[in-house]
């Protein structure tokens, strides 16, 4: 696992982009996993000014997000299809029917899990899975308690996942919150050929470090990525500050990235 640690929350954001906007232009097939959430909003805006300036193109880009919330429509402005419409897809050259979200109005459940799986297989595999992470060190919605090896499922959200949730979406409205939604698993995400998981504020500290520093536990869904062969996280000094090696971590993924 590579650690950079950037002083902001900008430049992190602009690292993680280039990273992004480099594979694309190297492999114009390549298959995306994405994120939701306040955290990826900076780096997506920076790939859509990639696209802009013709550094990139996503024409052949697939796609496919990591979780929805059970019962919410696409169309409901909390949904995290009209997240990634906003925040990306409508600001670059994808096809909007080479992206996919989990429906979280479907009929069966187990039904729409499988069937997503199956297309991300058909795909030949997530290239670059992005990922935030949970101030409870969870993975897209993989809860503390979640097997390390779960498959795309129905999962229950933990009251400050909800709490969080709220905060930042929602209008603050905890009873607006999903209590369910449908997510890709741990074993899922861990079989992307590479990991860009981003990481802002000191309410992140704790996560990261459990993450990081911690052991491999379900307690914190994160910390199996220890052991995923090419994870990058990108993350400002606040939520890098209870690291104990910071430092090291800082300076080797600087010199890797030749900065
Ligand atoms: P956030 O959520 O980006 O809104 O902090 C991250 C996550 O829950 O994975």
């Amino acid at each position: 696992m590579e650690i950079a640690v950037c002083k902001t929350k900008e430049q992190a954001s602009k690292l993680a982009a280039d990273m992004i906007t480099a594979a694309v232009a190297k492999n114009p097939k390549t298959v995306l996993g994405l994120a939701t959430g306040s955290t990826p909003v900076a780096m997506y805006a920076e790939m859509a000014k990639a696209v802009k300036a013709k550094k990139v193109s996503y024409r052949q880009v697939k796609t496919w997000n990591l979780d929805e919330y059970v019962g919410l429509a696409g169309t409901h402005d909390q949904s995290y299809r009209y997240f990634m419409n906003k925040n990306l897809f409508e600001k670059i050259d994808i096809k909007l029917s080479n992206t996919h979200v989990l429906n979280g109005l479907a009929k069966d459940f187990d039904r729409e899990c499988a069937a997503y799986e199956a297309q991300i297989r058909k795909a030949g595999g997530i290239d670059i899975q992005v990922l935030g992470i949970g101030s409870d060190g969870h993975i897209a919605f993989n809860e503390p308690g979640t097997s390390l090896s779960s498959r795309t499922s129905v999962v229950y959200l933990t009251p400050s996942t909800i709490r969080d949730n709220a905060r930042l979406f929602f209008k603050g409205k905890e009873k607006e919150v999903p209590t369910r939604a449908l997510s890709m698993g741990v074993g899922t995400i861990c079989e992307a050929k590479k990991i860009i998981l981003l990481a802002f504020g000191k309410g992140k500290a704790d996560a990261v470090k459990g993450m990081v520093e911690g052991g491999i536990s379900q307690f914190c869904t994160a910390s199996v990525l220890q052991a995923h062969p090419d994870t990058w996280v990108f993350c400002d000094e606040e939520a890098a500050s209870k690291l104990k090696l910071k430092k090291y971590y800082a300076w080797r993924s600087a010199t890797k990235l030749g900065l």
